[in-house]
């Protein structure tokens, strides 16, 4: 595509910025017409869950300025809260001076757990396991033909000794499975099931669960940025007191695990926003992120922020992202294939890259926010306007008190319906 920069873009009307996106990212606008009818039919959602009733809509915004490898993307961004989107648009505008965001993933290697339970002596079946490692492999691996044909299939198998537990001491065996571009929940859930016969002639035990671990710490995205310091510099802010006053909020989330959690949550804001923008399981990458970020037995930041040899500002994350581009949500709701559409992407791997990018930046939009003005003032605006229309507001009548209310500093709905009653 030519470029994620487009100036103006929030001026437009919605029907516009479907054309500009479309054209910007060389798409026909067709292509991006599922959002601009709610993105899934009635009758689609009757075929993905129980009970079907209706439909739950959130706005997507397109996330702008993303440069992710060199390769220019406009992100959509499934979100109710206002800033998310504006703040990791502008970050990714700052980071595009240092070069934009260098990503990578290792393999996209999923973990199936067997819990082998009433096991003799778990030494002796450990190796067991092992002596048979090979034979239990080459089972999984012919399990999926056709992740098999594109590269995916078993990988290795793990077993550890649980030496203590409310029930007392367990075996459980990790089924290393590559899962290519899929999520990977169905393959390797169904390797464990079909394994379990063979484990328990070789242990003598009996497999209890079998299904896949969400802390995906075999499957990692990282991502890194560089933002020049002068890019930082705003109103009275110096970039050096900017980048320092991030540095300095980073070192309360490494530190504190209160802290962590929100700092954290503020990288999940702009993370899971791409994952449901693209019909992926949100929980499944909350549950691994926060696993991760235990992983040390403290609770602590997914990121880190300091300074390179020039004084520019760098950022990182790493975190598990179970991802995929086939299979489930993602090649069923409309809405989803219009988001993979826009963002050209091939392999699940490219969409967990744009996925850290995107929680990178939104780490340090609000981290610069907290840094400095303190994170209301740039909510208040788009808040406003929800308080707005929450008391009643309609068409001009929306910006009118909310534009009031920002300049009383007072966005409250019932000041809201004081400003409406009187301009009636
Ligand atoms: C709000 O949704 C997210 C923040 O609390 C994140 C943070 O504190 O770093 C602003």
């Amino acid at each position: 595509m030519a470029s994620s920069r487009i100036p103006g873009f929030y001026n437009l009307s919605l029907a516009e910025r479907l054309t500009r996106a479309a054209a910007a990212a060389d798409q026909t606008p067709d292509v991006l017409a599922p959002w601009a009818s709610g993105g899934l039919s009635p009758e689609a959602a009757d075929h993905m869950v129980e009970n079907a009733i209706g439909l739950h809509s959130l706005p997507v915004g397109l996330g702008l300025n993303f440069l992710v490898n060199g390769r220019e993307v406009l992100v959509p961004m499934a979100v109710e809260e206002p800033s998310v989107v504006a703040g990791a648009s502008f970050m990714a505008k700052l980071a595009r001076a240092g070069g934009g965001f260098i990503a990578t993933t290792t393999d996209p290697l999923m973990i199936g757990q067997m819990q082998v339970l009433d096991v003799v002596n778990l030494h002796e079946a450990k190796l067991k396991l092992y002596e048979k490692k090979a034979e239990l492999l080459a089972e999984a691996d012919s399990i999926d033909p056709i992740l098999k044909k594109f590269g995916g299939g078993a990988r290795d198998l793990e077993v550890r000794i649980i030496e203590s537990s409310p029930i007392g001491g367990f075996l459980v065996i990790h089924l290393i499975y590559d899962v290519r571009d899929a999520m990977g929940a169905n393959a390797v859930n169904t390797a464990c099931e079909r394994l379990a016969p063979q484990v328990e002639r070789i242990t003598g035990g009996r497999v209890h669960l079998r299904i896949l671990s969400n802390l995906a710490d075999r499957r990692l995205a990282r991502v890194r940025c560089t933002i020049p310091v002068k890019e930082l510099a705003f109103d009275d802010f110096s970039g050096e007191t900017v980048r320092d006053g991030i540095i300095a909020a980073y070192a309360f989330a490494a530190a504190d695990p209160y802290r962590a959690a929100t700092h954290n949550k503020g990288i999940m804001n702009g993370v899971d926003a791409v994952v449901l923008a693209t019909g992926n399981d949100w929980r499944a990458i909350e549950a691994g992120a926060h696993a991760y970020a235990a992983r040390s037995g403290q609770y602590t930041s997914l990121s880190t922020w300091g300074v390179d040899v020039e004084g520019s500002l760098v950022g990182s994350l790493e975190m598990p992202m179970a991802v995929g581009i086939i299979g489930g949500a993602t090649k069923v709701h409309p809405a989803a294939k219009a988001a993979i559409q826009l963002m050209g992407i091939k392999t699940a791997s490219e969409l967990a890259e744009i996925i850290v990018s995107v929680g990178l930046a939104q780490n340090m939009a609000a981290l610069r926010a907290l840094a400095t003005e303190g994170i209301q003032r740039g909510h208040m605006s788009l808040h406003a306007r929800q308080v707005a229309v929450a008391a009643g507001a309609e068409g001009e009548m929306i910006e009118r008190v909310a534009a009031q209310m920002v300049a009383e500093k007072t966005v409250r709905i019932d000041r809201a319906e004081e400003i409406l009653k009187k301009t009636k």
